[in-house]
């Protein structure tokens, strides 16, 4: 499974070129892509800057020297590699098992060419039987968390060492046991409106490439 995720995460490096400014995305498969950009900027003289989407992103490319903005100093991301827990026929996905699905969808929005890596495991007929993961401002979050028991979504808070875990934005996420999702456009749009809900782990139509390792080797899928 490490030599599929490594095998996509390299891959997605050939579409950087000099001068680029990168989306660098959270998880096990998104880190081969960016130690793979480490390696270009330090061997071969790689000219870009990075645009993080989590502290524990940020703290792997400064180790390997990659020069880094804020988002907020950026207008536009030529590109983005992230991973993804799920993906549809449709290129709709699930995001967020690492917990930053907020910054990853910051990050995603102002980027021109939007590319996930994944293993071939990650590609699915229908979304939701990857726990869908919601973000949700602390306060309150037990009020939310009722009202997704009553609708049925099973929802259970994200936990780290035995307790609620807190994201780099300093919020709660409740992952919900969907089993199936019907029509993820429909379920963001409810998300989207709960007063107390910051962001939802669904990437509707957002992606614009999908680089799937299998033991057959690297296939590129364009939406
Ligand atoms: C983090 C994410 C990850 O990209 C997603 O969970 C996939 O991770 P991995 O490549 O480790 O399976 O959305 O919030």
């Amino acid at each position: 499974m490490e030599a599929l995720k490594k095998l996509a995460g390299v891959k997605a490096a050939e579409y950087v070129t000099d001068g680029m400014v990168v989306g660098l995305g959270t998880g096990s498969t998104a880190y081969y892509f960016v130690e793979e950009l480490g390696r270009r900027v330090n061997e071969e003289g790689l000219s870009i800057i990075g645009v993080t989407t989590s502290s524990q992103t940020t703290k792997q490319a400064e180790s390997l020297g990659i020069p880094l903005k804020s988002v907020d100093d950026i207008d536009v991301i030529d590109i983005t590699v992230d991973g993804s827990d799920e993906v549809d026929p449709n290129f709709n996905g699930i995001k967020g098992g690492g917990g930053a699905l907020l910054m990853e969808k910051i990050v995603a929005t102002p980027t021109q060419e939007y590319i996930w890596v994944v293993d071939d495991s990650k590609l699915v007929d229908q979304l939701g039987a990857f726990k869908l993961p919601v973000e949700v401002v602390q306060y309150g979050a037990d009020r939310l968390f009722r009202h997704f028991e009553k609708k049925g979504y099973k929802p259970s808070y994200r936990e780290q060492d035995g307790k609620r875990f807190v994201t780099d934005m300093k919020n709660y996420i409740i992952d919900l046991d969907l089993g199936k999702i019907d029509d993820p456009i429909a379920l963001g749009k409810e998300l989207k409106a709960m007063v107390g809900v910051v962001e939802h782990g669904l990437f509707n139509g957002m992606v614009n490439k999908v680089i799937v390792a299998g033991q057959d080797g690297v296939k590129v899928l364009e939406a």
